[in-house]
């Protein structure tokens, strides 16, 4: 499970603290091994059950919100120096996890993939945070996968948050129907 989880997420390389980046790959292999999804599917499947005739996959949506945030994060740098402070390892891993949750919140029902009752009352940035604080995933990370969605709106996001969050947002709005 380990080489096929890295073969569909080569982001998570990017993470440069090898103990984030073992946490990140921990947190993906266990929520895929508990999902009614495999990693092949990941890379068909539409990224969202909302939206009619969606041809952009589950990954493809995914790696491109973490390639944003990467960006995002490193001209807000380039061009704000010592001025914005950030952690690009917790933009990566929190881009990377912000969606984990998700995995077990599918069920297949007469063959076709529907969202469980549970993940219905249970949002995958709930149910991401679960999976993230079983390996270790530091505060500041699970910040960024608990803020990412509407849910956060109406708190305090860190600057990691608000990249992966508008970097998600953009990869994401355009499609809606
Ligand atoms: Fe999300």
């Amino acid at each position: 499970m380990r080489e096929k989880v890295l073969k569909i997420w080569p982001e998570i390389n990017w993470i440069q603290d090898p103990e984030l980046r073992e946490q990140t790959l921990q947190c993906w292999i266990y929520a895929i091994e508990n999902s009614v999804l495999s990693p092949e599917d990941l890379d068909v499947i539409p990224f969202s059950l909302l939206i009619k005739d969606c041809n952009v996959s589950f990954m493809n949506h995914k790696r491109t919100a973490v390639q944003l945030s990467v960006e995002i994060a490193k001209i807000m740098k380039n061009n704000f120096g010592d001025s914005i402070k950030f952690n690009m390892d917790h933009v990566i891993s929190g881009a990377i996890l912000i969606d984990v949750g998700k995995l077990i919140e599918y069920d297949m029902k007469d063959g076709k993939l529907i969202t469980s009752p549970a993940g219905k009352l249970v949002r995958h940035p709930f149910s991401g945070l679960a999976i993230a604080d079983r390996f270790g995933i530091p505060a500041e990370v699970q910040h960024v996968i608990a803020t990412h969605s509407k849910e956060g709106d109406l708190g305090y996001r860190t600057v990691e948050s608000l990249i992966v969050h508008h970097a998600d947002f953009v990869s994401f709005e355009p499609f809606k129907a």
